[in-house]
């Protein structure tokens, strides 16, 4: 496995992490959306949260390995965007990683203060503060006012990446996809 990135492409580490990202964040909105299908106090519902609660602890976890390695050089895009496009794109992904912090975060926080029990197995979640009922009800309105957010983050962040590929004929995409392709 390639850690650090080279000036063409991103490391094999690196496009492996993004696109399990992309998988947990999915399955996090999935399981999320899902879970109204069933009725409260069910087994499905229950299940559909708890999965729910571990995709996205797994990316509370990756999100600071993917951090790590974007320490190093970025491959430059060929041709190279506009400064304007650059900029967009760096504000994109920092606001995409602070979603990734900040989500999970407040999931936790969420459950912690409902004095919900988080566990899968043996492993059962630390409660962050002890159950609040004012501090629940104000964690779920922020959960649920970034994961809308979220949607036009992510939707927002694949657009371009396709414009990029189709329409600028450019290779921000063919940096992160796990296999290579020719120039279009
Ligand atoms: C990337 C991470 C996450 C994403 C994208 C995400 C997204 C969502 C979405 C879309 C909803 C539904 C909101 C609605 O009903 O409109 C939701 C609800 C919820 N999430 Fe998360 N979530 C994440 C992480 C977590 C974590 C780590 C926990 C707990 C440890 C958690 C706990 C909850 C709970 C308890 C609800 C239900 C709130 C309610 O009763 O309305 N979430 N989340
Ligand atoms: C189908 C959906 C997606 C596609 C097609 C896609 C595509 C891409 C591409 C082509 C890049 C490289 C852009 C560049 O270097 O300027 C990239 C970077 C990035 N993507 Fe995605 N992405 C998708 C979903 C997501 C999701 C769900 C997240 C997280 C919530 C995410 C977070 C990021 C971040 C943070 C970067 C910056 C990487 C770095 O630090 O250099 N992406 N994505």
């Amino acid at each position: 496995m390639r850690w650090k990135n080279d000036p063409h492409r991103y490391s094999s580490a690196s496009i492996a992490l993004h696109w399990a990202m992309v998988v947990l964040v999915v399955g996090a909105y999935a399981s999320a959306e899902l879970r109204e299908a069933f009725a409260h106090g069910s087994a499905q519902r229950a299940w559909l949260m708890s999965a729910h609660a571990f995709a996205g602890l797994a990316v509370f976890v990756l999100v600071f390995a993917r951090l790590a390695l974007r320490a190093g050089p970025r491959p430059a895009i060929v041709p190279a965007p506009s400064r304007l496009q650059s900029i967009l794109a760096a504000a994109m992904h920092v606001l995409l990683y602070a979603f990734m912090v900040a989500m999970p975060l407040i999931g936790w926080l969420l459950v912690s203060a409902e004095g919900t029990d988080v566990g899968f197995g043996a492993f059962r979640l630390l409660p962050l503060v002890a159950p609040d009922h004012a501090l629940a009800d104000f964690a779920e309105d922020l959960h649920e006012g970034i994961a809308n957010v979220g949607y036009a983050l992510v939707g927002g962040h694949a657009g371009a990446a396709l414009v990029h590929h189709y329409l600028r004929h450019d290779d921000t995409l063919r940096r992160m996809l796990p296999w290579r392709t020719k120039q279009r």
